[in-house]
């Protein structure tokens, strides 16, 4: 038997979790010495969101935290979470990109890299996997785990094997929603250790509450990596408790021999970290939540859900949302629920039922799902489905990646030309962000504030008042007797609707008119596209005529139930 180790997840997963990966790079480094000194496997502390939140949030260079982190963990490996194809974005990036993008990680400083697919497509991983291990890498191919009718333990051992051909070094278990069980991951890890010569490495949210036990399990069947976040970072969406893991396994034959008074010391220092970013930590996230069991939804794109009802004033239809998503997610072949395609299903989901005919409104993402442009799915999509969103348009069966023209040096001239250019790594910045890194490479981002603790006004509704009469001042106390039913109050009408009026099915922003006055449409025409929860979706039109007058325009914000335009 040998001891087991761990990666902690604290500078990445753990924050990205609990608190919006909202980390700054400057409550990192004051920690960053003690924990180099600790003996974990690796640090995970890059990748995954973190680039997307540094630039569009925190008004930091992803790129100078890499270098910062790694004059600090000068023993301590230094491990990113890849996307595969989509590198730490939303979508495929051409080859160019993908291997400039590896290069530069690794100079910069990652030692090791995590790479997955959403639809553990291994051609999606192949380049960067490739060029990572050109570069010298660790590289640690991952199984995205998920449960669905035609997810087998004979598929994940296999996909392991493929990532084993392509010279792998370690396998991770990827287990977003925290849905192994004990059985299963004993019965997983073993199977991998003797299938495979790859180190494995467990990595679980504790979401569902079975984690603890099946990393237990884990240990039983001989696994070598388990991920864990410091207490103040664990539990709930986050990984378990790094400390109480140290303590189970201390004296069993899988002993990490990791110091439990070293860890107190960073403890505390999060502890503090904890306090800070508050007002960030939404209490849901940290608890444990049995409705994954059911659903297999990971515990982040809940709690993204609730707030993206919210914005759609819907949080009513939420459980007609979480019936609807195992249902999209079947027609869609069960693709495993992590970014992107957590995002792309959970929104669809939204979109049926608000427009209340499902697929009415189909985002392009899910088109392009739909054409085989995200990869394989693990079971044909629903023909019938796929046929409403993308008609007779045949689905492509070649690697996604080989349709896209290289973009590097485009996206290099563009940038030196509009002069917020300075090197690679700000291009690749650019070519990955094009609309959010302008701003930010120009040095116009502003960094978003830290709010103090909020009091939640729906618990916190005042009930006591002082009134004014003329200079004389009386206490009220307001005790409720009723309450408001909101699930029953009507949606925000916007008086009868119009003849051939087209409205808005949900609540974002006009990007593009593509009618103008006097244009003739037929059924099914896209008229216009908006933008809501992130995702583009076309509005078409049912009806068949001439646009005779338009009310909105290009960057207009759009409520539920706007007219956008007149068709007679
Ligand atoms: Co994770």
């Amino acid at each position: 038997m040998k001891k087991v180790q761990f990666t902690e997840t604290a500078l990445r997963d753990a924050h990205q979790s609990l608190l919006a990966t909202r980390m700054r790079t400057r409550d990192m480094i004051p920690i960053a010495e003690e924990m180099d000194k600790i003996g974990y496997f690796s640090v995970e502390a890059w990748g995954g969101a973190t680039f997307d939140s540094c630039i569009r949030f925190l008004n930091e260079d992803p790129w100078e935290r890499l270098r910062n982190l790694k004059a600090e963990f000068t023993k301590t490996p230094i491990q990113m979470l890849l996307r595969g194809q989509n590198l730490v974005g939303y979508k495929h990036y051409p080859d160019d990109i993908v291997t400039k993008f590896v290069e530069k990680s690794y100079e910069n400083g990652v030692d090791i890299f995590r790479i997955f697919d959403a639809l553990n497509d291994v051609r999606n991983m192949e380049k960067s996997i490739k060029v990572a291990k050109a570069q010298g890498a660790h590289v640690q191919g991952t199984i995205s785990y998920t449960i669905s009718p035609v997810h087998t333990l004979d598929n994940f051992v296999e996909l392991a094997k493929d990532l084993e051909v392509l010279e792998c070094d370690s396998i991770a278990i990827k287990d977003m929603a925290g849905l192994i069980n004990p059985a299963t991951a004993y019965e997983l890890v073993s199977r991998l250790k003797e299938e495979t010569d790859l180190l494995v490495d467990l990595h679980c949210h504790c979401t569902s509450g079975m984690t603890p036990m099946s990393y237990y399990a884990a240990c039983e069947a001989g696994v070598d990596i388990l991920d864990t976040a410091i207490s103040p970072l664990s539990w709930g969406t986050s990984q378990p408790p790094t400390e109480s893991m140290v303590a189970a396994l201390q004296g069993t034959p899988y002993d990490t021999e990791l110091d439990l008074n070293a860890l107190n010391a960073i403890k505390q220092y999060f502890e503090q970290i904890r306090e800070k970013y508050l007002s960030l930590l939404n209490p849901i996230s940290e608890r444990i939540d049995a409705d994954v069991l059911l659903y297999q939804i990971p515990g982040g794109m809940l709690s993204n859900l609730i707030s993206q009802l919210k914005e759609q004033n819907a949080l009513n239809r939420y459980n007609d949302v979480l019936d609807e998503m195992p249902r999209v997610r079947k027609d869609m072949g069960y693709p495993p629920l992590v970014t992107p395609t957590s995002q792309i299903v959970g929104i669809q989901s939204v979109m049926n039922v608000l427009s209340g005919k499902r697929y009415k409104t189909v985002s392009n993402e899910v088109k392009d799902y739909m054409r085989g442009f995200y990869g394989t799915s693990p079971a044909p999509v629903d023909s019938e489905i796929s046929k409403k969103i993308i008609g007779d348009e045949e689905a492509i069966t070649c690697r996604p990646a080989d349709l896209l023209e290289p973009e590097f040096d485009k996206f290099k001239s563009e940038g030196i030309e509009k002069g917020f250019i300075n090197s690679d790594e700000d291009v690749l910045t650019y070519a990955l962000y094009p609309t959010v890194a302008p701003l930010f490479l120009k040095g116009n981002a502003v960094e978003e504030e830290l709010k103090p603790v909020q009091l939640n006004d729906e618990v916190h509704v005042p009930t006591e008042y002082k009134v004014d009469v003329d200079g004389d001042f009386f206490n009220v106390k307001i005790i409720p007797t009723g309450f408001l039913d909101i699930s029953e109050m009507p949606a925000d009408t916007n008086n009868e609707p119009i003849e051939g009026g087209v409205y808005s099915s949900m609540q974002g922003m006009v990007i593009k008119t593509k009618v103008n006055v006097g244009d003739k449409v037929v059924a099914g025409d896209t008229v216009a596209v908006l933008e809501a929860m992130k995702m583009e979706n076309d509005i078409q039109t049912e009806i068949e005529g001439t646009v005779k007058e338009i009310f909105v325009e290009e960057g207009d914000a759009v409520s539920i139930g706007d007219i956008l335009m007149v068709i007679e």
